[in-house]
């Protein structure tokens, strides 16, 4: 297993470090003389075209990439698009329209409830996408198309490279449908696929240039009880993902707030000294979250910000502050995650905790 860990502590921390690589070759993958070919998933543009409804079905982690495509999908190919918990979709009578799109997204391609959800789609007669990173898994095998993630394999239950890989998937079939269905223009088709590109190398300098300084700070929290992850829009879906990966390895109480909602009771919760984590990626909603931030702190909060370079101000509200490199507001997601992942991985090392299989947890869940 040593040898497995390539010197690294944790698989944890050594995937959080493949994701550069897992990014770059899930993003190759689809590649073709700087244009995306979805020839070897298997959607052709006629298809793609006749799009009414896309539904985003998933567990986990794999959820919240839904949530974050979500935003995504919808502004560049304005093709309505629902999220769904599988364990809700499989039960609920879902009313699906005939021309959709059901996308099952899963790491692992066996779990039982994404699976469920995907044999439900099935009988309905939908196409069914999936997004999975183990080939040949029984997902990989049953959906009409797979668009294979190149994470390689993930050890640590609490996943940090193939949700990445996710994300990237998603992007790339969004700015896809969004040029095939004229919603981009070409230049804004090349310009996000140069920045698409840009990512695997913006991931490795967050995690070389932040690493240090998370350690640290999450030493200083590692007896921290609750923390809330709060941002809008696609910041809420990051919030999300920060907030499951410090509660699944840190064991904090943690919750992810869309910032405007605070005030309808969470922020009652927010005593002297609660942990309070910003997400500020988004440019038009900014001053919206930094407002509520200051609510928080008025109420005794110890604020983190998360946000990205030139965005100096936010050091007159949080307390501490990561920075990230700027990219496109819908790519955000992949940067703002990495201190995040590094923040829940650092309480859980602070606590001496077992980062890699925290306790009641699988990393596939192959039961209902
Ligand atoms: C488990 C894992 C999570 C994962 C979820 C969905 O709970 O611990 O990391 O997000 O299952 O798994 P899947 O393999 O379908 O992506």
């Amino acid at each position: 297993e040593a040898a497995e860990k390539a010197g690294f502590e944790h698989f944890m921390i050594k995937e959080i470090h493949e994701q550069p690589k897992a990014v770059r070759d899930t993003l190759n993958s689809v590649l073709k003389d700087d244009r995306i070919d979805l020839s070897e998933v298997g959607l052709t543009d006629e298809e793609i075209k006749k799009i009414s409804q896309i539904y985003i079905v998933a567990c986990g982690s794999a959820y919240h990439v839904g949530m974050a495509a979500q935003y995504v999908i919808e502004d560049l190919t304005r093709i309505p698009v629902r999220v769904e918990l599988a364990s809700e979709f499989r039960y609920r009578n879902p009313i699906l329209d005939p021309e959709g799109l059901v996308v099952i997204v899963s790491q692992s391609g066996e779990t039982a409830d994404s699976l469920a959800a995907l044999r439900e789609a099935k009988q309905r007669g939908i196409r069914t996408l999936g997004i999975v990173n183990v080939v040949g898994s029984s997902i990989a095998r049953e959906a009409d198309n797979v668009f294979y993630t190149l994470a390689g394999p993930e050890i640590s239950v609490a996943t940090t490279k193939a949700y990445s890989t996710q994300l990237i998937a998603s992007y790339a079939l969004a700015v896809q449908f969004g040029k095939v269905r004229e919603q981009i223009t070409e230049e804004k088709y090349q310009e996000l696929i140069a920045e698409l590109k840009t990512l695997p190398d913006k991931i490795a300098k967050i995690i070389e240039d932040d690493k240090e300084r998370i350690q640290w700070f999450a030493a200083k929290q590692a007896n921290a009880r609750d923390a809330f992850f709060i941002g809008r829009g696609i910041d809420y879906a990051i919030s999300m993902e920060g907030s499951l990966k410090m509660k699944e390895v840190s064991y904090v109480h943690t919750e992810a707030y869309a910032a405007g909602e605070l005030k309808h009771g969470t922020i009652s919760l927010i005593e002297d000294g609660t942990l309070v984590i910003g997400i500020l990626t988004q440019n038009h909603l900014y001053e919206k979250t930094v407002s509520n931030m200051v609510e928080c702190k008025s109420r005794g909060a110890y604020l983190m910000g998360l946000t990205t370079y030139g965005h100096y101000n936010i050091e007159d509200t949080a307390d501490f502050t990561v920075y990230i490199p700027k990219t496109d507001s819908h790519f955000a997601t992949s940067l703002a995650v990495i201190p995040l992942q590094l923040l829940g991985y650092y309480v859980s090392v602070a606590k001496g905790l077992d980062v890699d299989k925290p306790r009641n947890l699988a990393k596939s869940v192959t039961v209902e």
